[in-house]
């Protein structure tokens, strides 16, 4: 029985779909009590059905939630620490993308991607760094960045640069919260088999293409981010803060 995680209470953003549903399963099998927040009350619900089946008699509590409202993320906060007890791990892995050449963007799609993968991400963090601080025990804060988040990609403005902007959140937020023994770190993950990406999988030719610029010449899975979200989250991790811990198959390696 693996147990990493025994001991700790997690918020997981994102727990109905693809990565943020498989760090919340991951967080389970290692021990961890659970909270997983979302937008979509549909998708939470088969996230629990799933650590039901998987992880019989863990705890895994679905919560509603808007991440880019700081009410919604604060009541949060709040209830993960009256279901769970404290807080000692916030994953803010909820995001967005949408693709447009440079030239099209609409500003409502713009502030969009901004709003869920950036201010969204600020939120979470802030909201678990003023309770771990009152805590007084650390903390553990892991982000949703991206290969992105250290490059450019075509059509992708918005989407990087938001992701850029957690980047440099985290290294931020490491600095500020060392003093508290909360580490802030991020995920820079490359192309993962997701719902986000199912249209692109989907496509052969195109993934073909895309898949020659990554030495694993596959895409990665889920549970390949989750595993290494596992390691930021737990005490293997204490000396490592304001990382971004690339999960790629050696894409950016490349360059
Ligand atoms: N799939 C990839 O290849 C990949 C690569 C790098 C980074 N990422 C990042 O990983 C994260 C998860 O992506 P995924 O591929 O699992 O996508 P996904 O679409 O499967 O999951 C995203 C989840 O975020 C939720 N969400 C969106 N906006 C929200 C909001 N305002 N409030 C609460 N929840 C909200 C969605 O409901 C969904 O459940 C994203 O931040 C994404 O940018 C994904």
């Amino acid at each position: 029985m693996p147990d990493l995680l025994v001991g700790k209470n997690a918020i997981v953003t994102g727990a109905a779909s693809g990565i943020g549903q498989a760090i919340a399963l991951a967080f389970l099998r290692e021990g961890a009590k659970v909270l997983g927040a979302d937008r979509n009350a549909t998708g939470l619900a088969e996230t629990a059905k799933q650590a039901d089946e998987r992880h019989a008699g863990s705890t895994f509590v679905s919560h509603t939630c808007d991440v880019t409202k700081r009410t919604d993320v604060e009541a949060m906060v709040a209830r993960a620490v009256a279901e769970l007890g404290q807080l000692d791990v916030m994953a803010a892995i909820a995001g967005v993308a949408l693709e447009h050449d440079f030239v099209d963007i609409e500003d409502a799609d713009w502030r969009h991607v901004i709003d869920v993968n950036l201010h969204g991400v600020y939120l979470c963090d802030q909201a678990a760094a003023r309770q771990m601080v009152k805590q007084g025990a650390g903390g553990r804060i892991i982000n949703m960045s991206s290969v992105n988040g250290l490059m450019g990609e075509e059509e992708l403005a918005a989407y990087n640069t938001s992701k850029g902007g957690v980047t440099l959140l985290t290294k931020s937020a490491a600095i500020d919260l060392a003093k508290h023994e909360i580490t802030v770190n991020c995920l820079a993950p490359g192309y993962i088999r997701t719902p986000l990406n199912a249209e692109g999988i989907a496509d052969e030719e195109w993934i073909n293409e895309y898949l020659k610029r990554v030495p694993f010449r596959r895409v990665g899975e889920a549970e390949e981010v989750a595993d290494c979200a596992v390691f930021l989250a737990s005490d293997l991790s204490r000396y490592v803060t304001g990382h971004p811990l690339v999960v790629d198959g050696g894409q950016i390696a490349v360059i």
